[in-house]
């Protein structure tokens, strides 16, 4: 019930910020009192069912921008009071710049567009403005828009300009320092910061043309998101889409995280916390080219050692054999098999925290044999299998320098709670989260999850949300816990 509560709170939140109510817009529209809207973006609103009913009645039926922006914190993020100037490029890329917009926003960032005329080709200025709660700007000679926002003030007054998509005319005309519109004059007149997404096809992207613009633009300081590879939209496979819209975001944050970190006067809540974390499947061999392994991606662990890293932590990730690019200021250690990965976890101890996300294999076969084995005509072989060292419990059960918190993940496919909690106890460990990892859920190897938070005292039903986002809520419930330890120490050294 709480949840179905909560849940409304956001989607009256994110439709209110959507459609850019200030609170007695707000409340007129839904024929409230301004004093029932007096909390409306704190944690502690409380509204009453009638509320929320008559905001929610305001919501059109069919909204597409409400369920994802629903489930997630709003302005809480790490984007917090960061303005950022979107100019969107003309290319197929630009309806994912819709998403980037909506998702920055989550993270507490103010976001401004600008759309280029191939942009406007692919979504309208309404879509832009009517998402980001401000106007958004097209025309370089529009007298309103010089008489309310000048291309001048519009390039200052933010904190950093992202291009995305930035198509391969952009970027030439930026390397160029042409200004025959309004975001290309925007871009040579800022004294900001330039983060560009490139998004074109392969071979436009491979052309000496584009290589030899990076290479100026790099120079001239701007900072390049890498464009990601897979079919593109002119049915080409190949490097040259616009990076994924998560990817962004981490690129974007990590931007703003790394003067935050340097900078000691920010309470970041773990800093000087040293935290392990384990990541991805382990591969156990059967002969040179066989092994047994498991889908794990490695995406929840890394998003997990992004989002401790973001608070400050210093994070040693031991991951498995993945596919993932390094999370920013996160050391990374690659390792294969189970044996491996605990070498690697206890020579990185001692540690405050462990979070043991890693899908480590249970068995591994008895014999590592050095040669192929031959397809033989005389029957199947045996594959005699072996137990693994388990990470998780042998860390859980240290009686000298065990890490303050030990966090475990339970991949169950049936009765997941009971089981998890059974699995706790058995381990040893402090708190477990659990995760359905059944086919059909898309968990383990997928982009989203959901988890129940386990330890002795709850049972934490979170909702399905990114991983990401699961990583950020963690990392802050790490950050909580390791507060509350603090003090219930100074409390009792009193
Ligand atoms: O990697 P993704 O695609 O993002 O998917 C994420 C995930 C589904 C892998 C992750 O959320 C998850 O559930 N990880 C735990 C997977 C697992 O092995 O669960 P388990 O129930 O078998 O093990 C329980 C715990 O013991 C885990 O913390 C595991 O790391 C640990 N363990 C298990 C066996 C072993 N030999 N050593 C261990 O440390």
């Amino acid at each position: 019930m709480t949840y179905e509560i909560d849940k409304s709170i956001m989607r009256c939140r994110a439709f209110a910020e959507a459609a850019g109510y200030t609170k007695s817009a707000l409340a007129l529209k839904a024929g409230l009192s301004t004093g029932t809207l007096k909390d409306f973006w704190q944690d502690h609103w409380s509204p009453t069912a009638t509320t929320l009913r008559a905001i929610e009645a305001l919501i059109p039926l069919g909204s597409t921008i409400l369920p994802d922006v629903a489930l997630a914190p709003m302005n809480k993020g790490l984007l917090t009071g960061q303005r950022i100037l979107l100019i969107i490029g003309g290319g197929i890329a630009a309806y994912k710049s819709l998403d980037l917009a909506r998702r920055l926003m989550e993270r507490g960032a103010s976001v401004t567009g600008v759309l280029t005329k191939g942009g406007a080709e692919f979504i309208t200025p309404l879509s832009v403005a009517s998402l980001t709660g401000h106007e958004c700007y097209t025309d370089l000679f529009s007298l309103k828009d010089e008489a309310d926002m000048g291309h001048i003030r519009l390039s200052r007054e933010c904190d950093v300009i992202l291009v995305a998509p930035a198509t391969a005319d952009m970027m030439a005309k930026m390397a160029a320092g042409l200004a025959g519109d309004l975001a290309t004059t925007v871009l040579l007149a800022t004294d900001k910061p330039v983060i560009i997404a490139p998004a074109m096809n392969a071979q436009m992207w491979a052309h000496p043309a584009t290589r030899r613009n990076m290479t100026t633009l790099k120079a001239d300081g701007i900072d390049f998101i890498d464009a990601a590879e897979g079919m593109l939209a002119c049915g080409e496979v190949g490097k040259g889409r616009m990076a994924d819209v998560m990817d962004m975001v981490a690129h974007i944050e990590a931007f703003f995280i790394k003067p935050m970190a340097s900078n000691t006067s920010l309470p970041l809540p773990l800093r000087n916390k040293h935290i392990v974390i384990t990541a991805g499947p382990t591969i156990e061999p059967i002969d040179p080219v066989r092994y047994i392994a498991n889908r794990s991606s490695g995406k929840q662990g890394f998003d997990i050692a992004a989002a401790c890293a973001a608070l400050g932590a210093q994070v040693t990730l031991v991951a498995g054999p993945v596919n993932q690019p390094d999370p920013i200021g996160v050391k990374r250690v690659n390792v294969e098999s189970a044996r491996e990965m605990q070498a690697a976890v206890n020579q990185a101890l001692p540690a405050d925290v462990f979070v043991g996300v890693a899908a480590v294999a249970d068995w591994r076969a008895v014999h590592d044999v050095a040669q192929k084995m031959k397809k033989e005509h005389t029957g199947l072989p045996a594959l005699e299998l072996v137990e693994n060292p388990d990470i998780l419990a042998t860390i859980s059960q240290r009686k000298q320098h065990r890490p303050s918190l030990v966090v475990g993940f339970a991949a169950e496919t049936q009765n997941v709670a009971d089981f998890a909690t059974a699995k706790r106890k058995r381990k040893g460990c402090d708190w477990i989260m659990a995760n359905d990892v059944s086919a059909s859920t898309g968990i383990m190897g997928g982009d989203e999850n959901q988890v129940i938070l386990i330890n002795d005292k709850v049972i934490d039903y979170w909702p399905k949300m990114c991983k990401k986002d699961v990583a950020e809520k963690l990392a802050q419930c790490i950050a909580d816990h390791l507060e509350n330890l603090n003090a219930a120490r100074r409390f009792s050294a009193k």
